[in-house]
Order: C-alpha cells, then sequence, then structure tokens
C-alpha cells in the first residue's frame, strides 16, 4: 500500500504532553476521500484518551474526531464528494456495514466499529489516527457534507458534541411538549441546550457553577438548578421527561432519577465506567423510570443534524486554539475554562 509522511500532534505515553510527530495516512484507494484538514474540535474523550482514563490506550495517540476540512483527492471510485468540497469527519471510520446494526443506520453500535483515533486501521494494520494532523484518509460512506452557511470552526464540534446529544434527543423524541434537563455545562452540555431549545423544548441546566447562569439562558435555557443547592434538586423533583447527562466524572446519579417524570429517562453520555454510589432502584420502580446511555450518533444521524444545523442556523460556541496550544487548552478544559468548545485552528501545525 501507497503511504506518506504527515504532521500530527499527539503523546507517546498517559504522562507526556502532547507534541508533534510523523504519522503515515494511505494515499487514496479506489473509495477513499483525503481531506487537508481545516478545523479539529478539543473533545474531552480526547484528554480521556492520550491520558488513558479508560485503560485501553495504544500509544501513540493522535486524538481529534471533529474534524472540518477541504477534499484533496480522490479515489477512482468516489461518486458523494468532489475535489475542494468542504467536508466533514466525526467519530467513525469504518464499520463492517453488513450487521443489523450497520444495515439500521446504527453504525456506532456495531461490534466492529472503527473510531477515527484509537480504532485498528485495518489498510495499514496499526491505529486509527486523528483530527490533529495535517491529513486524513477516509471512505467516502464515512465523509460528511457540511452546510454552505456556517462558520468552519464552530461547525467542528456538531461532528461529536453535537450528535452525542442530539442522538438521545431524537431516539427518545424531544418535543416542543418535552421537558429537558441537561447535566454540566461544557461542549456537549452546551450543544444539548441549542438542539433541545431548537426542537421546541423546555431546557433546564443543571450546573455546580454559579457563574454559568446568565450563559446558558442565552444558549436557550429556560432555567437553571445548581446541583449543589439541595433546595433547588428538592423543588425540581418529578420535573423531567429526558436527562441528558454529560458530566466526564464519577457522580451520584440518585439525585438526578429523583427529578425524572413517571416514564421519564437519564441518559448518561458523559462518565463511562461503574458508579459509586450505587443506584437506588426504589424511585426507578415507583415511576417507572429509566436510566440508560449512548454512543455518538450514526452516519445518517450526523448527516441529518448537520442539515438541521445549518437550517437553523447553530454553530458551537468556540475558542480557537493554535495546536501549539493543545497541552494548556486540556489543562483548562479539567477546569471547565472554555466557552464552550476549543476548535484548533489546523494551519497553525
Ligand atoms: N457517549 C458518547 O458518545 C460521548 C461522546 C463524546 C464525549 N463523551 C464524554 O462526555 C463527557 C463530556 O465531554 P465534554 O467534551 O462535553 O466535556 P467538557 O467540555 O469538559 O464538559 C463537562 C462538564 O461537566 C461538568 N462537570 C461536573 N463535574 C465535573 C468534574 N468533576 N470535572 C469536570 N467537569 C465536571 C462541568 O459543567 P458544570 O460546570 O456546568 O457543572 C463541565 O463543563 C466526557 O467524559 C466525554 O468523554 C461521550
Ligand atoms: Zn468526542
Ligand atoms: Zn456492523
Amino acid at each position: 500500500m501507497n503511504t506518506k509522511n504527515v504532521k500530527a500532534y499527539g503523546t507517546v505515553s498517559s504522562e507526556s504532553a502532547l507534541k508533534q510527530f510523523k504519522i503515515l495516512r494511505r494515499e487514496v484507494t479506489e473509495n477513499d476521500i483525503e481531506i487537508d484538514i481545516l478545523y479539529c474540535g478539543v473533545c474531552h474523550s480526547d484528554l480521556h484518551f492520550a491520558k488513558n482514563d479508560w485503560g485501553m490506550t495504544v500509544y501513540p495517540v493522535v486524538p481529534g474526531h471533529e474534524i472540518v476540512g477541504r477534499v484533496s483527492k480522490i479515489g477512482a471510485g468516489v461518486s458523494k464528494h468532489s475535489i475542494g468540497d468542504i467536508v466533514a469527519v466525526g467519530c467513525l471510520v469504518d464499520s463492517c456495514r453488513s450487521c443489523n446494526n450497520c444495515k439500521n443506520d446504527l453504525e456506532q453500535y456495531c461490534p466492529e466499529w472503527v473510531g477515527t483515533y484509537g480504532g485498528h486501521d485495518k489498510h495499514l494494520d496499526t491505529n486509527t489516527h486523528g483530527g490533529y494532523s495535517e491529513i486524513i484518509v477516509v471512505d467516502e460512506s464515512f465523509v460528511l457534507s457540511v452546510p454552505e452557511n456556517l462558520d468552519l470552526a464552530g461547525i467542528a464540534p456538531v461532528l461529536c458534541a453535537g450528535i452525542t446529544t442530539w442522538s438521545p434527543l431524537r431516539h427518545w423524541n424531544v418535543n416542543k411538549d418535552s421537558k429537558v434537563a441537561v447535566v454540566g455545562l461544557g461542549g456537549l452540555g452546551h450543544m444539548a441546550i441549542k438542539l433541545a431549545h431548537a426542537l421546541g423544548a423546555h431546557v433546564t441546566l443543571f450546573s455546580r457553577s454559579t457563574n454559568k447562569i446568565e450563559d446558558a439562558k442565552a444558549l436557550g435555557a429556560h432555567e437553571v438548578i445548581i446541583s449543589t443547592d439541595e433546595s433547588q434538586m428538592e423543588n425540581a423533583m418529578g420535573a423531567f421527561d429526558l436527562i441528558i447527562d454529560t458530566v466526564p466524572y464519577e457522580h451520584d446519579l440518585n439525585p438526578y432519577v429523583g427529578t425524572l417524570n413517571i416514564n421519564g429517562t437519564l441518559v448518561i453520555v458523559g462518565y463511562l465506567g461503574p458508579i459509586d454510589p450505587m443506584l437506588v432502584t426504589v424511585p426507578m420502580i415507583m415511576g417507572r423510570k429509566s436510566v440508560a446511555g449512548s454512543l455518538i450518533g450514526g452516519i445518517t444521524e450526523t448527516q441529518e443534524l448537520l442539515d438541521f444545523c445549518g437550517k437553523h442556523n447553530i454553530t458551537s460556541d468556540v475558542e480557537v486554539i493554535k495546536m501549539q496550544e493543545i497541552n494548556a487548552a486540556y489543562e483548562r478544559m479539567l477546569k471547565s475554562d472554555v466557552k464552550y468548545r476549543f476548535v484548533i485552528d489546523m494551519k497553525s501545525l
């Protein structure tokens, strides 16, 4: 297979800072698209992966799965995109394409799904490497179209933060009669507020941070509940049809279950791992409530979201950084000090 060396930014161990090194990319094959990366969003999953928080990282890691760029080369069999098109790649670059989940546009639940980074690259027999790089080569089936009216840096976070919150909003049929709450105002949280608002729902934010109330309302939240204030939590008992919990670290879910209405669902999208303190089943049984999880979204659903964003003029609120600022950005993300997503201007690499 023909390959080339390209510049990338990543890390070689959980303790080291991210730095520049070279990685291999394949030359386009029949159905491939080569993309010059213009912008790449910075997801909290990038940080979890670089630091091996989930215990599954194989180094070196090149993070980045909120990718927007321009098509620079196409394989002979490509029909969906042309050279010069502005396109996007999210968290998935391949799947088996034949299992039931793939056939039902749920590639993210395919047992053989290939993550944009940290997956198995069947072409090169290495790890896949993500968007903190000059170019990426992806099968056209996993390359999305970007609406022309949207800011390119602002659209990048839609590829993960957006779709991860959109998918549960759609799966649980959120509409103008729904009462939705979002836990945590970060990258995912701020997209969840914008998208639930655009679907017409009544939206509430649960936050630890008293300094985010004005911002949350400007983003489209009708109310903000400070989650550390017991009386505010008490007042919200039984209020919500759907809660999307974006908090990245272990925390007590029981107070949020209490704020669900009968038949309500708490969807965990943030924290991956065992729950401590344990879940108490009593309020779930007494109110037919559910606690569920959700993983990103499929390719068709992600295109649907991009088109929805184009129609409703929705983008992420971003702070554009240079590639060399990534280590400081990770430190700031851990302190929730970003409004509300870092996006790397890849020209800086
Ligand atoms: N399920 C999926 O498919 C999927 C996809 C993408 C990302 N994720 C995961 O979703 C999580 C959120 O990602 P993100 O990019 O939105 O992160 P983020 O921008 O860092 O936002 C997380 C927010 O959670 C709140 N929070 C509460 N307790 C916290 C704590 N101990 N430390 C830090 N923040 C805390 C903060 O909001 P307040 O200040 O308002 O409390 C913070 O802004 C990550 O764990 C990421 O890996 C999952
Ligand atoms: Zn992500
Ligand atoms: Zn499959």
